[in-house]
């Protein structure tokens, strides 16, 4: 392959798709042992009980929002009684916004933008719930960016008491802390019944990056655009940051490269090149989780 020139309406990408970060890829290897704590979690939703409240907890590109989208997907084909709901805090960083978010979930439209107090909204889903026989499982996703003002402790308080405030009513978290540490304190009256399930998602090692991002490759690009040296060098600079995404995006931001010099295969230097960019990924989460956290 080395040497031949890529035409003018030819792509290295079979799949483009697959180096999106919002994909859910088919196989999701090296977490079984998170998925497996996922399911035991959700699994009292099945047979009509409150599931078991977690926190997932691990750094930046380690497959945590992953996990938690596949359990959900999981549990959509097998338990018509649950509703899932997923919400992203860096979107959504308020407690008005996110229980906005359900309730768009369960009701299938936002709510009305003007004069609907959170309680209102609250009531809503409570009754929605309740009518329907429904389990609800939150999943916080990025929770550390409601660390600001106590969000995080209003919004756990208010799900966690609904069975109070709200008799009948059955709600599930699932936090997803994006940290290294589990330096944050909730505040006691929350902490008190919280409780959840660890979950800990651990930097990928080497060989586990190594064969995660050869399976995208394969199935992403055609044949012969990565060579096996190639990839290596991708999987150093991945295991040197720890984060997945970083790989996956050196896989897409090189093969741009290559495809820029109309080569049809994949270099190092298309590789370094577009590594100090991939690295900005990384270092940005890394600060928006720091950042957040104080
Ligand atoms: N085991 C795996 N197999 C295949 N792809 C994976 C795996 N783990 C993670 N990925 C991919 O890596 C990228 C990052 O994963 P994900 O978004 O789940 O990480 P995260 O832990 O939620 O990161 P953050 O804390 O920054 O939100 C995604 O594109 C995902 O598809
Ligand atoms: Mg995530």
């Amino acid at each position: 392959m080395t040497g031949k020139t890529l035409l003018w309406d030819q792509t290295l990408f079979r799949r483009g798709e697959l180096f999106e970060f919002d994909h859910i890829p088919e196989h999701f290897a090296h977490r079984d042992s998170q998925q497996r704590s996922l399911i035991f979690g959700v699994r009292p939703a099945l047979h009509g009980m409150r599931p078991l409240n977690m926190l997932c907890v691990g750094p930046p590109g380690t497959g945590k929002t992953t996990a938690v989208k596949k359990a959900f997907e999981e549990l959509g084909e097998h338990a018509p009684g649950v509703i899932t709901a997923h919400v992203n805090c860096q979107a959504s960083q308020t407690r008005y916004t996110i229980f906005s978010q359900i309730f768009q979930k369960l009701i299938g439209h936002a709510p009305p933008t003007s004069g609907v107090s959170f309680k209102k909204i609250l009531d809503e889903i409570a009754k929605y719930l309740i009518q329907n026989e429904k389990i609800l499982i939150v999943a916080l996703d990025d929770i550390n960016y409601l660390f600001h003002e106590k969000e995080a402790d209003n919004v756990l308080y208010s799900l966690l008491r609904a069975h109070e405030t709200h008799p009948g009513t059955k709600i599930g978290i699932i936090a997803i802390l994006s940290d290294d540490s589990l330096s944050y304190v909730f505040d006691p009256k929350v902490g008190s019944i919280f409780l959840p399930e660890e979950i800990l998602f651990p930097r990928y090692a080497w060989d586990e990056i190594k064969s995660i991002l050869s399976d995208r490759a394969k199935l992403g690009f055609y044949p012969g655009v990565l060579s096996e040296d190639v990839l290596d060098v991708i999987v150093d600079y991945t295991s040197e940051a720890g984060d997945l995404r970083v790989g996956i995006d050196l896989l897409k931001r090189s093969a741009l490269n290559a495809e820029a010099r109309a080569s049809t295969n994949i270099s190092e230097d298309d590789v370094r090149l577009a590594y100090r960019k991939s690295r900005m990924l990384h270092l940005s989460r890394m600060i928006a989780s720091l950042g957040s956290g104080e």
